[in-house]
């Protein structure tokens, strides 16, 4: 099933083959008839349309917030990253598999998974609102670098994705709901604010199963979290955090204010 998701390519149809797999887990789950999860061989990378263009995240033009222009880039991004981030949470059942995992594990993925392709989907409706679409414009060509650097490693890839990736997410969403509001445009906000609430549990469950295996592997979680950072992202983290939102999420601020570029600001 997650394969299936991973090799198609229109963001419409791997959303709605995403949602119909997900409905199908948690269907057999309640029936008390899980299903077994095996082991796949996922693509190093995942089917893509033929656009958006992928380019650098160097040549992606500039967005300027204040134009309608502007706030359909912010948008089409945001779609692309939408895009990714159902990959990446199929990605991460197909990939580690072989994996011995309780199965709240896979139940954590799949509602995510689910979770991201409503976000592609509700992101795409707004552009279509404004009269674009996802492929109207260039995207980051690199947004699946984290998930190919950390194919063998189940440890890696929670750390940089859910607890790096989407945590940024958090420090940088309500800045964008700001200026969607001051424009005016209820459909954006109401979207962006669905995405904002949905991605704290994604952090969460990164969080969580992060430190589920480092205990089951007696490893301290801030150190191996530290070493993996730096091992598979490059670059440091940039403030200002969201600190209240990765709190909730399970984040605290040991673990990423020390492979940040400036030191924690004193407020007490
Ligand atoms: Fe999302
Ligand atoms: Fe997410």
């Amino acid at each position: 099933m997650a394969v299936e998701v991973l090799t198609t390519a229109d963001g419409r149809e791997k959303t709605a083959l995403s949602h119909a797999h997900a409905a199908a887990w948690f269907a057999a789950r309640k029936a008390g008839k899980s299903i077994e999860v095996g082991t796949a061989d996922p693509p190093l990378r995942p089917a893509r349309p033929e656009k958006p263009e992928l380019l650098h995240p160097r040549d992606v033009p500039k967005r300027k917030p204040g134009s309608p222009q502007g706030r359909i880039a912010i948008l089409h991004a945001v779609a692309h990253i939408e895009l990714n981030a159902v990959d990446l949470h199929w990605d991460i059942i197909a990939r580690f598999g072989h994996v011995p995992m309780p199965p709240g594990f896979h139940d954590d993925w799949v509602k995510s998974a689910d979770e991201e392709s409503k976000h592609f989907n509700l992101v795409c409706d707004c552009l279509e609102a404004m009269g674009s679409h996802y492929g109207a414009l260039p995207a980051h060509a690199g947004m699946w670098r984290a998930a190919e650097d950390t194919r063998d490693d189940i440890l890696g890839r929670l750390a940089v994705v859910p607890m790096v990736l989407e945590a940024r997410g958090l420090d940088v969403t309500p800045g964008m709901i700001g200026i969607f509001e001051k424009a005016g445009d209820t459909g954006a906000v109401d979207a962006l604010k669905t995405i904002y609430a949905e991605e704290v549990g994604h952090v969460a469950y990164g969080s969580k199963w992060f430190h589920f295996l480092c205990g089951r592997e007696n490893l301290d979680p801030k150190d191996v979290f530290h070493e993996l950072v730096q091992k598979y992202f490059h670059g440091p983290l940039k403030p200002p955090f969201n600190e209240e939102k990765r709190a909730e999420a399970g984040l605290p601020p040991d673990f990423y204010w020390p492979l940040a570029d400036e030191t924690p600001p004193r407020t007490v």
